[in-house]
């Protein structure tokens, strides 16, 4: 017998070690005080380093015993209440049932003969989600690794799209200054030249303007370039910001130009029952991200991209003889490795679809209306507090703030840096004490302290209580820790 082969004869040894799994995660979930140990890459890597994976422990209770101290002791955790930095969200366990099952099962979604019914219902979560979004019934789509493939396989089309007008190094990109990162990266993977991604001017809002996404269409088009895609984004990572999507759409479609929408943050709009009119125009767009691990709740990797018109789709397909050969596609058999970038491709659907089936999409909905609810109640909070100075009120969940330290004895007038220091400063000291985790971003070249709420359990005695942690260790920095006014000068010249 083989007894680490998963088959029918054994399940009863799956069943212990899949008990003995949750019950330590369980165990981890139950005890963690705060979201993390502080624990820092030089004291892990020895211990990580240390393990022979030449010799195997033969148990899996051994295995779990050492992997509670090279890992589940030291991991982030998200279901805490006072993680509060990156757009990774605590999950929900209708998607953890689901995790559990597809990856027992390994269907792989690229063909048919490898998945049945799992395609069927990947398929389904894509029509559903099409609906959501307000596409008609031509529109397609299929899961991804996450937001970053969704974009590039979006600009993957709009580029085949384009590509008859133009060569690539005349085809262009308009994003917003506060566009994902990811846009560019597609760009520079599909080969198009350094200076394809423009970014155009946002108001104080953070939100794409209009009026100067027009000017550069215009601008592009008397310079012989070929604008191949507006990417809007529904949800900046860094302030939650909704670009105008009706207007955008309205300029797109008046220059004939593909018009691509990142809601991979503000997609759990389209569940929400009290904010779903601000993702109003997304039926506009040619092509959509979601990022179902973003803001429904759902554990890492569940992404989609979708297409208003289902044929685009055509543009990423090709036939291997010995998977998915022209033929099967003529005789209708559904193989999502036509339509997809990947190959091997996990079930990630599975854990959506059981979230819809035993929580249903208004109760996610509900959550995330919580989160911007609470982040509402935070930013109110923040503004009235005489230690901060917050960017702008997200119709999201981030919150943007930076500490302003007093002016004080040892610093006479506030240096430029010595405000940027305190606050980098802070996030680094607070993460190390592990009592909360909170992000940072620049903006106009300062630094500054970044929340993103995805977790309805945060309250705003959380909020607080971060705050109180950030204002003590960015003020202990000024007092006690930075170089004083002389050195703070030199370095600022
Ligand atoms: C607006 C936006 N688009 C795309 C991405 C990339 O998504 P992923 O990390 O799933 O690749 C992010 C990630 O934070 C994002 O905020």
């Amino acid at each position: 017998m083989r007894p680490y082969l998963f088959n029918d004869r054994t399940v009863e040894g799956y069943r212990r070690a899949m008990t003995e799994a949750t019950a330590r995660v369980a165990g981890r979930i139950r005890r963690a005080d705060r979201p993390f140990s502080g624990v820092s890459p030089e004291r892990l890597a020895p211990e990580i380093a240390a393990i022979d994976l030449e010799r195997p422990l033969h148990d899996h209770a051994a295995a779990l015993d050492e992997l509670e101290r090279v890992y589940l002791r030291d991991a982030v955790y998200f279901h805490h209440p006072r993680y509060l930095a990156h757009l990774n969200c605590p999950v929900v366990i209708p998607a953890l049932l689901g995790e559990a099952v597809l990856s027992a099962v390994n269907s792989s979604l690229d063909t048919w003969d490898q998945s049945a019914g799992g395609t069927l219902i990947e398929r389904r979560l894509i029509e559903w989600t099409a609906g959501r979004i307000g596409f008609g019934p031509a529109a397609d789509g299929v899961f991804t690794s996450g937001g970053t493939q969704s974009n590039l396989h979006a600009l993957l089309l709009a580029r085949e799209e384009a590509r008859t007008e133009a060569p690539p190094a005349r085809l262009r990109v308009i994003t917003s200054e506060a566009g994902h990162f990811s846009v560019r990266k597609a760009a520079d993977l599909l080969g198009l030249g350094p200076d394809a991604v423009v970014t155009v001017e946002t108001d104080g809002e953070r939100r794409m303007r209009p009026a100067a996404l027009a000017r550069e269409l215009d601008r592009c088009h008397r310079a012989g370039q070929v604008v191949m895609a507006v990417v809007a984004t529904a949800g900046t990572t860094d302030f939650g910001s909704i670009d105008p999507l009706p207007e955008i759409a309205a300029l797109c479609e008046a220059a004939g130009v593909w018009l691509h929408v990142d809601a991979a943050y503000g997609c759990g709009l389209l569940v929400s029952r009290r904010r779903r009119h601000l993702l109003d125009g997304i039926e506009r767009a040619d092509s959509v991200t979601v990022d179902f691990h973003k803001s429904f709740f759902q554990p890492v990797s569940s992404s989609a991209v979708l297409v208003r018109d289902g044929a685009m789709l055509r543009h990423a397909a090709h036939h291997a003889d010995y998977l998915n050969p022209r033929r099967m596609a003529e005789r209708g058999i559904p193989n999502q490795v036509d339509k997809s970038l990947q190959t091997t491709r996990r079930f990630d659907a599975l854990k959506l679809w059981l979230t819809l089936r035993i929580m249903g999409p208004d109760a996610v909905g509900e959550l995330f209306d919580e989160v911007v609810d609470r982040a509402a109640e935070a930013y109110d909070l923040i503004a009235a507090d005489p230690r901060f100075e917050i960017v702008t009120r997200s119709p999201l969940s981030t919150l943007v703030f930076r500490y302003l330290p007093p002016d004080g004895p040892r610093h006479g007038g506030l240096g430029r840096k010595l405000a940027d220091d305190a606050n980098l400063y802070a996030r680094e000291a607070l993460a190390a004490s592990g009592e909360a985790v909170v992000a940072g971003t620049t903006v106009d070249g300062r630094h500054y302290l970044k929340l993103t709420l995805l977790n309805p359990e945060t309250t705003l005695d959380d909020v607080a209580h971060v705050l109180d942690l950030l204002a003590g260790h960015a003020q202990r920095y000024v007092d006690d820790l930075a170089p004083l006014t002389e050195e703070v000068t030199h370095v600022c010249s």
